[in-house]
């Protein structure tokens, strides 16, 4: 009997190939096992433990202060979670900037101690080396260029990047660069669609998908934040976002009703008690 057990989730072939085919790829964010669950049996390509989670979990205005082992922590309930999708994991602020050695080093505590499949990071020229080493030893990488959010405070907001010739060159230089170092897909964050098609026509030649959000229609893929998708940040309505339910409500109506319940006594009524 062989002790070599595999999972059935998707790989980066197969996100390869999708964006050779130019089959759309949908990705989303995950931070628990019960809603990574309804995401993984939904069919979603990708499962993405984004450092969002920072703001969505733990209620920080940026993702910065996340660590490793809060994104430790979570993945595991995600991987536990995904039977069809791949996991992805976000490498947080701190994690990879410091040496190419700490940056390897970070990346394989996340696939040794989460389960996960693959690692993001925000960057372009200014992080390769790194990217290039941690895919050389076998961890896939997804990029994140545009909106970096680690970056906010460089930045000044979480505004369009790109906007300018220079910054928009930049974006295609640094996408090819990220292709030719391995990597099978590339975030395209907050950035024209025009620029992201752009992108896309680049990166297909190296089988590297491009996933957008804020990016218009013409990548191989999008993404989305869970939370912001569903509705539960019912303020939270920029351009890019569209509201597939509008949970938020629906769950404040489902908690008043049980409050009622209770205080009027009706909960449990005899069916409900032992
Ligand atoms: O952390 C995150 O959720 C992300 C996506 C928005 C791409 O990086």
């Amino acid at each position: 009997m062989s002790v070599h057990t595999q999972n059935s989730r998707i790989t980066t072939t197969r996100i390869r190939q999708m964006a050779d085919n130019n089959e759309p790829i949908s990705m989303l964010t995950s931070y628990d096992f019960t809603l990574a669950r309804l995401v993984d049996e939904a069919g979603a390509d990708i499962l993405l433990v984004g450092d969002s989670a920072s703001n969505v979990v733990c209620g920080n205005d940026k993702t910065l202060p996340i660590t490793v082992d809060e994104m430790i922590f979570l993945t595991k309930g995600v991987v536990r979670a995904a039977k069809h999708a791949m996991v992805v994991v976000d490498m947080p602020f701190g994690s990879y900037q410091i040496s190419e050695e700490d940056g390897v080093r970070n990346a394989i505590r996340m696939i040794k101690e989460s389960g996960c499949d693959a690692v993001k990071i925000e960057g372009g020229e200014e992080i390769l080396p790194t990217i290039r080493h941690i895919n050389q030893i076998g961890i896939p990488v997804m990029g994140h260029l545009g909106l970096t959010p680690q970056s906010v405070n460089q930045f000044g907001g979480y505004g369009l990047r790109a906007k300018e010739q220079a910054e928009a060159d930049k974006l295609l230089h640094d996408a090819e660069l990220l292709a030719q170092a391995g990597c099978f897909s590339v975030v395209l964050e907050k950035i024209p669609a025009a620029l992201a098609a752009e992108v896309t026509a680049r990166l297909t030649p190296y089988h590297c998908a491009t996933i957008g959000i804020g990016a218009g229609n013409q990548t191989h893929g999008q993404v989305l934040v869970l939370h912001d998708m569903l509705g539960l940040n019912e303020g939270f309505q920029p351009k890019f976002l569209r509201h597939f339910a509008e949970l938020g409500g629906e769950i404040k109506t489902a908690v008043q009703d049980y409050i009622a319940a209770v205080q009027s006594r009706d909960f449990p009524n005899e069916k409900e008690s032992y």
